[in-house]
């Protein structure tokens, strides 16, 4: 699958990304008015090899969260954030809740080489990136470059060629839920000792499925995990 980058209207191939289509075609952009939309939309999108991202975007964007429609999946542990399974998309991308409760945060780690979309449905959580690690600074601390506070219905995005991040719901009273796309999907991925930019490989786990609790006794969602 090719993710055309921000602003391009033709991928290498030479084939014409939907979002140029919308524009060629003349056709009105589809209404997100739901998060069924944002799933129908995604299907569609997803059956084109060219992705482009800022149609994407547009599609995130557009969605205006609401409780309603996506509660049925935000499961929330008192003991840490939870990963919860929204849909597959035909095995090209994964559509997950990710559910924040005060204090709770990720490790600092990368994306695999998947792209990393990422909108903000409840609450506001604070995302921190870092430079990856170089000959030059190995067994030192982490390089911090940049941190950004997303709120109710912003989106950010990152893959590995921008960096490492981790996120957290920096709040002490009040939990967070977001929405991540990950494309192409993946279960495996390296986090980050802040101090020493050692490396562990974590493996990706779902708290739920489309809404039904994974068994405990499964060793499925206790592990360590991060994405
Ligand atoms: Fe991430």
């Amino acid at each position: 699958m090719e993710v055309c980058k921000r602003n391009e209207t033709e991928n290498t191939n030479n084939e014409v990304c939907r979002y140029k289509l919308h524009k060629n075609l003349g056709t009105s952009l589809p209404t997100i008015a739901s998060l069924d939309d944002v799933i129908k939309e995604l299907r569609v999108i997803f059956e084109s090899d060219s992705v482009n991202v800022e149609y994407l975007n547009y599609v995130l964007k557009s969605y205006k969260s609401n409780p309603s429609d996506w509660k049925k999946y935000a499961k929330f542990s008192r003991l840490k954030y939870t990963r919860n399974l929204v849909d597959t998309g035909n095995g090209k991308y994964n559509l997950m809740l990710l559910c924040w409760g005060e204090g709770h945060g990720s490790g600092i780690h990368d994306h695999a080489n998947s792209h990393c979309f990422m909108k903000v449905l409840q609450g506001a959580i604070e995302e921190v990136k870092y430079a990856w690690p170089s000959a030059s600074t190995e067994d030192k601390e982490l390089q911090e470059i940049g941190r950004t506070r997303v709120e109710v219905d912003d989106t950010c995005y990152i893959n590995n060629s921008i960096g490492l991040h981790r996120v957290e719901n920096v709040s002490c009273s009040d939990t967070a839920v977001t929405l991540h796309l990950y494309c192409p999907p993946y279960n495996k991925c390296l986090v980050f000792n802040q101090r020493t930019a050692q490396t562990t490989e974590s493996t990706v786990t779902f708290y739920s499925i489309q809404g039904k609790r994974v068994q405990e006794n499964t060793g499925l969602d206790d592990s360590t995990e991060d994405n």
